[in-house]
């Protein structure tokens, strides 16, 4: 099955082309659960907004949608030109777009136009959940070979880390799970882009946190660990970013060559988030006994972290399971996945934008 995927939640647009086939594809289910699909991404296109936005220190929706409607039908004509140029001819038996969570002006863009391919194609049109996409993206091939996909064992604990989550999920199959926990406030990398901005960082702030913290110290500053030690699956980050804002009032000016440094302060805020996060995961992995481990959303493309958590789980004997760097941000190709699975389960999301849609 050929399935076009459209992605527009925030602030990357998102247009691909997947084929998913062999043993998984069959709609029929082994123990009531839906067997791991095989995948291949024919194409992957984004078109990233993150310069534009970085002028406001933030992502503006009314400017993600402006963006996303221009960039939607030069991506679907950059596919079409991509396939003509290997001779092939643009064709899918399904669409699929994301319909939150997310922005929803951002998301109307997306739903929009697939609903407008559906009527051009005549071809199904199915919602996805941007959640879900992320939690399947460990199922994207790796590298260039389609047989590559992680093998996975459940139960599982899946950590979802992104701007606007941050959540802990038991996996008894792909599609039977329960949520553990997650933030009362900021998420992961919410926190990051807040604590970059202190620091005088662009946003997006992972990544910039991410490049100084390398020279810096990660103890040099004892941050708070937010409910490290409560005995639930719950996250708070807001008060770390706090703490953040006090050390930098309390120790002015923080200079790039002062002691401690800026890179001391990024490294030690990273090492507090890592810790809480890496910590909580792997009591999960104790408690529930779980035999693999998934890590997604775009604060998964922190080396530290996939080094840091990928360690912590291989010593508890479990597979971890982490996509490609370039599957950790948002794209497509995840949404296509989700989609699909959606479809085999017979689960239909409202084609409606929907903000605050759960996983
Ligand atoms: O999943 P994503 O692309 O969008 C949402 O669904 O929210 O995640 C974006 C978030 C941003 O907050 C960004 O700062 C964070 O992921 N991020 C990182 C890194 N790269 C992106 N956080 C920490 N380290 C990184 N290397
Ligand atoms: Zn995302």
């Amino acid at each position: 099955m050929n399935i076009l995927a459209i992605e527009t939640s925030c602030d990357e647009t998102g247009v691909a082309l997947l084929k998913i086939g062999g043993r998984g594809a069959a709609p029929g289910t082994k123990n009531g659960t839906i067997k791991i699909p095989k995948v291949e991404v024919l194409e992957n296109f984004v078109a990233s907004q993150i310069k534009l936005h970085r002028e406001f220190g933030g992502v503006v929706p009314n400017l993600a949608k402006r963006e996303h409607l221009r960039n939607l039908p030069i991506l679907y004509a950059r596919l079409e030109r991509r396939l003509r140029a290997k001779g092939k001819r643009l064709s899918f038996d399904m669409i699929t777009v994301t319909v939150g969570p997310g922005l929803e002006p951002a998301l109307w863009t997306g739903i929009t136009f697939a609903k407008e391919l559906a009527k051009k194609t005549g071809k199904p049109l199915v919602g996805a959940n941007h959640l879900e996409g992320h939690l399947y993206s460990f199922l994207l091939p790796a590298g260039r070979d389609p047989k590559k996909a992680a093998p996975i064992k459940f139960p599982a604990i899946a950590l979802i880390v992104s701007g606007g989550h941050t959540m802990l999920l038991k996996m008894d199959s792909l599609t039977a799970r329960r949520t553990l926990g997650e933030t009362r406030d900021d998420a992961a990398g919410e926190a990051f882009d807040k604590v970059a901005r202190l620091l005088d960082l662009p946003y997006p702030g992972g990544p910039e946190i991410e490049r100084i913290a390398h020279e810096g110290d990660p103890h040099a500053i004892e941050f708070p660990r937010p409910m490290l030690h409560e005995k639930n699956y719950e996250f708070s980050f807001s008060g770390l970013k706090t703490a953040v804002l006090y050390y930098m009032r309390d120790h002015a000016p923080v200079a790039v060559a002062a002691t401690p440094s800026r890179a001391d302060v990024a490294a030690s805020f990273q090492e507090a988030v890592l810790d809480v996060l890496t910590r909580k995961t792997m009591r999960a992995v104790r408690e529930y006994g779980a035999h693999s481990v998934i890590l997604c959303g775009g604060v998964a493309a922190n080396k530290a972290l996939r080094l840091r958590l990928g360690r912590e789980t291989r010593k508890a004997g479990c597979s971890f399971l982490v996509p490609l760097f370039k599957y950790n941000l948002d794209n497509a190709a995840m949404i296509g996945l989700a989609g699909y699975v959606t479809h085999l389960r017979g689960k239909k999301y409202p084609l409606r934008a929907d903000g605050s849609l759960g996983v």
